[in-house]
């Protein structure tokens, strides 16, 4: 039997969490073996962990003792929500409250929590700038992930937040790809005028959160920001530009603007780049660059991440 310590990595079949699993396996000498958790263990991406050789079990953040039965016997959690898939922050809050409460029912020794910042402790909800959504959310996504830090604490659970930054990801499959105008130029929407906003690619979260993981005590109780570069929209647009071979002309529609667009979640998504935009700085040094290259020395730049991924870019 192995003495290697166990990771639990809630997300394992994602974004976030896969890039962990595929970290720890990476690692073949490495005091850590990574266990995907999975709300199904028959998926295709559950299979295609399983054949890498890591142990695939189910649990499901709805469910917390489906949860503590995942984590039994784990030195480390990773613990990641997806509020896109059902857009409830109150349901955002249960999950991550389930799976704080799960760590600690199960001894677990570190948990690391992928969160963001609640925008409220910024922009009081009295604060009519920008539009309150449900009642007592600025912006829904982030204020949920905010909130649910307490749960961990309360919970007495060894914790360290992570914050993460917008993906570049998101112009592949959240729709925020380059499209083409009436002009037949492309244009890329990006509501932040000429403030710079953080990103990375999301795939190098998870190397990341192993590094936290390998530091042992050091980040526990403390919340750590990564990003691989700080970019304003006409930077990503010239980038842009250059790895397609065509003019990528920036957008920078007003969040206002970009909130009446109409698709699901166009209000937080014009609220989050509102609050990205005015608080652009408090939000840059929250995600240092070189503490971020110190965790993870490949994080990748925009310009990398478009070498490896341009094809994949839907061009409206
Ligand atoms: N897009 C961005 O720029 C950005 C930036 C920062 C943070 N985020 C945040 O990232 C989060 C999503 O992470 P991701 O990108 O890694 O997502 P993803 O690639 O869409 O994968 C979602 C993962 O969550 C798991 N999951 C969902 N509901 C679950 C539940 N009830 N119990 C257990 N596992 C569950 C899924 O596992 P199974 O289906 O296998 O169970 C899947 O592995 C969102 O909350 C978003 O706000 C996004």
């Amino acid at each position: 039997m192995s003495d290697r310590k166990i990771i639990a990595v809630v997300g394992a079949t994602g974004a976030q969490g896969g890039g962990l699993v595929r970290a720890i396996v990476a690692d073949k000498g490495g005091q850590f073996v990574a266990r995907a958790v999975t709300r199904n263990t028959s998926s295709d991406k559950a299979k295609a962990l399983a054949a890498m050789g890591v142990e695939v079990v189910a649990g499901d953040a709805d469910d917390e003792k489906s949860m503590e039965k995942a984590f039994r016997g784990a030195y480390g959690v990773f613990c990641v929500t997806n509020f896109w898939e059902h857009t409830s922050p109150d349901r955002e809050i249960a999950q991550a409250t389930a799976m704080a409460k799960a760590a600690k029912a199960a001894g677990v020794q570190h948990a690391i929590w992928s969160t963001l910042e609640d925008s409220r402790r910024f922009i009081p909800l009295s604060d009519d700038r920008m539009p309150t959504l449900g009642g007592k959310w600025k912006v829904p996504h982030f204020d949920a992930k905010g909130v649910a830090d307490q749960a961990f604490r309360d919970a007495g659970v060894p914790t360290t937040f992570l914050l993460t930054s917008f993906y570049g990801d998101n112009l592949i499959h959240f729709g925020m790809g380059p499209r083409k105008g009436e002009d037949g130029t492309l244009g890329f929407v990006l509501p932040m005028g000429d403030r710079k906003l953080p990103g990375m690619a999301a795939g190098d979260i998870g190397p990341a959160a192993y590094a936290i993981f390998k530091a042992g005590k050091k980040f526990i109780g403390k919340t750590v920001g990564i990003a691989g570069e700080h970019l304003t929209g006409a930077e990503m647009a010239a980038q842009l530009s250059k790895a397609l071979g065509q003019e990528v002309r920036h957008l920078a529609v007003p969040p206002s603007v970009y909130r009446t667009f109409g698709f699901p979640g166009a209000d937080d998504l014009g609220n989050m780049f509102q609050f990205n935009h005015d608080f652009a700085e408090e939000f840059q040094d929250a995600r240092n660059l070189e503490f971020s290259r110190g965790l993870y020395p490949s994080m990748q730049t925009f310009s990398e991440w478009l070498a490896q991924n341009k094809q994949k870019i839907p061009l409206g």
